[in-house]
């Protein structure tokens, strides 16, 4: 949109030149100084144009932040509404947004919990969505829960406010920087060993920290994606509205791809992007 009324103005200003030059009919001499003032005329208008571009650009960025705090405060209301009579969800205090997952995230994944009933679940980054997830591997025996995280001060301080029952084991591993693709990414450190030997149906990937990551973040799963899924398998990311991540993202499916796997993708938008990759028989959790 920018772009296009920035083309739209210069066209025109590009075509008032050889006009004005067409019907030149000055007294010589007249016409060196009439020239230098369309020269002036020129620079100050494109110097108009660029300044016009750039509040134009302000102005479309806000109406998109705008649409996005309006779509989060909509998912807030469907996640209300989805959760109203849950047999399971009773403590539903969550403190969404900034480092922890928004309102989208909270709602697709209350529905792939109480839809689908994974019993496999892998979580990466510890915080408000464990509030959910670790309610729900309590009231269904046989679900088991990994979350990992690597900050033993931000656990404890966690854990002071919620109390994680047995069905959920909590694996702490320290974060390393490592080369991936030319760039540098923070990843957890022995994570495939930690996690190896398992078959998981759903992985929520929301750590370690990536907001600082520059090409990629949050790679850790493409080192297990291809033996470690269930048949039946949802994969959630959070924050791929940010380029690091969704790279990330793009990455876990081509590497579906080149396994063979079929699956669908979408995302889900709020204040942030939630990503969202699941096997192709669940098809439908991408149009909720
Ligand atoms: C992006 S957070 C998200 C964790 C979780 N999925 C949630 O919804 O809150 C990822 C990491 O940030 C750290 N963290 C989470 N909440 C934090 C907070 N309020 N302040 C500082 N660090 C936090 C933890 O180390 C966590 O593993």
């Amino acid at each position: 949109m920018r772009r296009r009324a920035v083309q739209g103005a210069a066209s025109r200003r590009r075509c008032g030149v050889p006009t004005a030059q067409a019907t030149n009919t000055r007294a010589p001499g007249e016409s060196e100084s009439a020239k230098a003032g369309l020269v002036e005329t020129d620079s100050e208008n494109s110097a108009k144009l660029e300044r016009l571009a750039h509040e134009l650009g302000e102005v479309v960025e806000s109406v998109h932040a705008q649409e996005r705090v309006a779509a989060e405060v909509l998912w807030a209301q469907v996640f209300a509404s989805t959760i109203a009579s849950s047999g399971w969800l009773h403590d539903r205090s969550f403190a969404v947004g900034r480092w922890a997952v928004g309102f989208p995230f909270l709602y697709v994944l209350y529905r792939v919990l109480d839809e689908i009933r994974p019993s496999r679940i892998l979580e990466l980054g510890l915080g408000q969505s464990t509030r959910m997830v670790a309610q729900y591997a309590e009231a269904h025996p046989g679900t088991t829960h990994v979350v990992v995280e690597n900050d033993a001060e931000w656990r404890d301080f966690f854990l002071r406010s919620f109390r994680m029952g047995d069905a959920t084991r909590l694996v702490m591993l320290d974060c390393e920087i490592v080369a991936y693709r030319g760039s540098e990414v923070r990843v957890y450190a022995e994570f495939a060993s930690a996690v190896a030997g398992e078959r998981f149906d759903l992985l929520c990937i929301d750590g370690p920290l990536g907001g600082d990551m520059r090409e990629y973040a949050r790679v850790d799963i493409l080192d297990i994606v291809s033996e470690s899924l269930a048949p039946a398998f949802v994969i959630m990311f959070d924050d791929v509205e940010r380029a690091p991540e969704s790279r990330t993202m793009a990455e876990t499916l081509k590497l579906l791809r080149e396994a063979g796997i079929e699956h669908r993708s979408c995302r889900y938008s709020g204040i942030k992007d939630v990503g969202l990759i699941c096997s192709a028989d669940l098809r439908f959790l991408c149009s909720m």
